[in-house]
């Protein structure tokens, strides 16, 4: 084995870097699938049923609200929530530009109109200066999407006085934001209603695909259940029941969106982990913090402006003017060293949908658009070994040694 000493990093133990292959994610999975996987399911009842209801209460109890939905994704979970509320065209919704399209395309789907807005550089969420005058030159606008860009909470004290104010339904998109908590207390515990994503890579998965929608409005929390399974008045574990008969019957047009009881076992396991897995992610960013302080061309993120993070992402911004490179050479002299990135966003506006559909331009939101040229999330997970941080930290390290300015 060619071992290689890594001078820079803050150890200086010997680690193997020769073959280093650290992914963008790897999610923690359980060692043995008896573990995740119950009686129940393994007496063959697979879809919605009891695992989803356990999985619900967990949440719920996690989230201190008093309604939680399970359904197959984020996506799926803001989508119910704008169409329980009966939205459609005519009507306008404010979402940030830099997001993923989910949280817009689900207005769009109902044929709302998204009012796209710039954001803070220092946050990465929506600029609320921009969301006020947004508010005050738009008539009807119905509904606002925050969304916790990389886990850092958006001031919702402000956005639920806005909601007061201009009479809106504010319907969080928390997909980075299981653990956080803003201004306003914990994410989740909303009269209003909040999404989560448990997709692949988020902070805990429901094995692949997920998502959940917290509210204490009951009949919000109702709606939305109906509205996953086709309007049905029993979804299928219901109807299985003996008590409850087969007969059903389809009281709204719905959609098909309910959550698998495979899954919910999976959320159920990973849920008991959430703590622990945040804290680690917390160390990991510490070590980053120290490890990067000498590279001046990068500017590390902020945390916790608005209240709790949930360290999801770790965004770097990279300073152009300090390096010999790009960030997009930059980019590929990371990957090539085997380590996985990504780019959170490239914003809405500048997508040819968005252009096209709507007429923003390229030249439109400059503070999200000059964001998007600067920034690399860079690996942040649990199973995140010390070596494998070490490595990221030395790669770095080495890349601003050999191409700053
Ligand atoms: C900010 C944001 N919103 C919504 C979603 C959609 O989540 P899902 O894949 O669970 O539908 C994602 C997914 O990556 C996301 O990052």
């Amino acid at each position: 084995m060619n071992l290689e000493k890594i001078k820079s990093a803050p150890s200086t133990r010997e680690i193997d870097i020769t073959n280093m292959n650290i992914p963008y994610h790897r999610p923690i999975l359980p060692s043995d699938i008896h573990d995740v996987f119950p009686k129940s399911i393994q007496s063959g009842w697979l879809t919605t049923g009891p695992q989803v209801e356990k999985y619900e209460n967990a949440l719920k109890a996690y989230l201190g609200s008093d309604h939680v939905v399970a359904v197959n994704s984020c996506t799926g979970a803001l989508h119910l929530a704008l169409a329980a509320k009966g939205f459609g065209p005519g009507e306008k919704f404010i979402v940030p530009t830099n997001t993923f399209v989910a949280s817009a395309a689900v207005g769009e789907w109902l044929g709302m109109e998204p009012i796209l807005i710039d954001c803070d550089p220092n946050s990465h969420n929506f600029d609320l200066n921009r969301v006020e005058k947004a508010l005050t030159q738009n008539a009807n606008i119905k509904a606002i999407v925050p969304v916790h860009v990389a886990g850092e909470p958006v001031d919702m004290k402000v956005i639920f006085e806005w909601a007061e104010k201009y009479n809106l339904f504010v319907i969080e998109d928390a997909a980075h934001a299981l653990e956080a908590e803003s201004t306003a207390g914990k994410i989740g515990n909303t009269n209003h209603a909040a999404a989560f994503s448990f997709y692949a890579n988020k902070n805990i998965t429901t094995g692949g695909e997920g998502g959940a929608l917290s509210t204490n409005d009951e009949q919000l929390a109702y709606d939305v259940k109906h509205l996953s399974i086709h309007g049905l008045s029993k979804d299928g574990w219901e109807r299985y029941s003996a008590k409850n008969g087969w007969r059903y019957e389809i009281t709204q047009l719905g959609y098909k969106y309910n959550m698998t009881d495979i899954s919910g076992a999976f959320g159920i396991t990973q849920l008991t982990h959430v703590d622990e897995w945040h804290k680690k992610r917390f160390q990991i960013i510490q070590k980053f913090k120290s490890g990067f302080d000498k590279i001046n061309g990068l500017t590390l993120p902020s945390f916790n402006i608005h209240g709790k993070h949930g360290y999801h992402l770790y965004i770097v911004q990279f300073k152009e003017d300090l390096w010999r490179i790009s960030r997009d050479e930059f980019i590929k002299k990371v990957n090539k060293s085997g380590i996985g990135t990504s780019v959170h966003y490239v914003p809405l506006h500048l997508h040819s949908y968005y252009q096209k559909t709507y007429g923003y331009t390229n030249g439109d939101f400059p503070v999200a658009t000059a964001l998007s040229n600067r920034i690399i999330s860079l690996p942040l997970y649990p199973d995140l070994k010390d070596e494998e941080v070490e490595y990221i930290i030395h790669t770095l390290n080495q890349l601003w040694t050999q191409y700053s300015l």
